[in-house]
């Protein structure tokens, strides 16, 4: 080259496409990396597990949607592209059991979901706002609009101001007939468009748009636990009247 000898190495095609999988593979290891480091951890119920078979009432069909979301994730998304489910019903009926059975069935296959509860959502959101942290904002609207399932537990558990409810909006917006969201919700449809203030409508229909409303029944799961703690304590403290 230009009167000069050059020695140069050669790679073989194979060893280029082994080299260019190595990388995918990689970069597909740290997104999931990223979407479970913004995941709300503390607030996921770890031993949740998502049971087709279960018998509850009330909340059977919830848990079998679940299952069939996870089980045919490639094929729901082909079919229904961002469709999602928004899970409601009284305290304790296993919302987010549920919530945490999907995440932790997904991250198994190596699908990037991320689970936040909505509190924590808009506090990040805060926090961002506090500090003008551009890198961390850019870090987590990507998760956010790009993780392939958002798991938002709690949606309308938090305070309503008018710029939070943006902030959820832009994230609906962002995924709509694209990519999922799971919500869990004390509210129906209805009693989040009151509780949102002036979003309240455009959340709710776009909720609607995008997603199969379940509406769970039945008894807070809590009262059987807390039975429990009092045999349990019997059990400690003998001769209790
Ligand atoms: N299928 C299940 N098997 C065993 N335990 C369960 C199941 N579903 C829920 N639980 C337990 O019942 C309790 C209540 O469940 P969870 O927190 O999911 O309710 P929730 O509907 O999200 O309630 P809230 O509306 O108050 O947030 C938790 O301790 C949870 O671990
Ligand atoms: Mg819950």
């Amino acid at each position: 080259m230009l009167g000069q000898t050059r020695w140069g190495t050669v790679t073989c095609a194979c060893e280029t496409q082994a080299r260019e999988a190595e990388e995918k593979a990689k970069q597909a290891r740290e997104w999931l990396t990223l979407c479970h480091e913004f995941t709300s951890r503390d607030k996921l119920i770890s031993k949740a597990d998502l049971d087709p078979n279960t018998k509850r009432a009330g909340s059977a069909n919830a848990m079998r949607i679940a299952y069939n979301f996870v089980d045919t994730y490639i094929q729901w998304q082909r079919e229904k592209p961002g469709l999602g489910l928004y899970l409601n019903g009284p305290n304790g009926l296993g919302k987010t059991y549920i919530l945490s059975g999907i995440y932790k069935a997904l991250m198994g296959r190596n699908i990037s979901a991320v689970f936040m509860t909505t509190y924590h959502m808009f506090q990040r959101f805060r926090e961002v706002a506090k500090v003008d942290d551009y890198d961390y904002e850019k870090r987590l609207l990507k998760v956010l609009y790009g993780c392939d399932v958002l798991l938002l537990d709690d949606i309308g558990g938090e305070v309503p101001y008018d710029s939070r409810a943006e902030k959820l909006l832009d994230v609906i917006n962002a995924r709509s007939q694209k990519r999922p969201i799971i919500y869990s919700s004390n509210f129906t449809t209805d009693g989040l468009e009151q509780w949102m203030g002036n979003q309240g409508a455009r959340i709710a229909d776009r909720i609607l748009e995008n997603s199969i409303t379940i509406t769970l029944q039945g008894e807070s799961l809590r009262g059987g636990i807390n039975d429990r703690h009092h045999d349990w304590l019997a059990g400690r403290v003998k001769g209790l009247g």
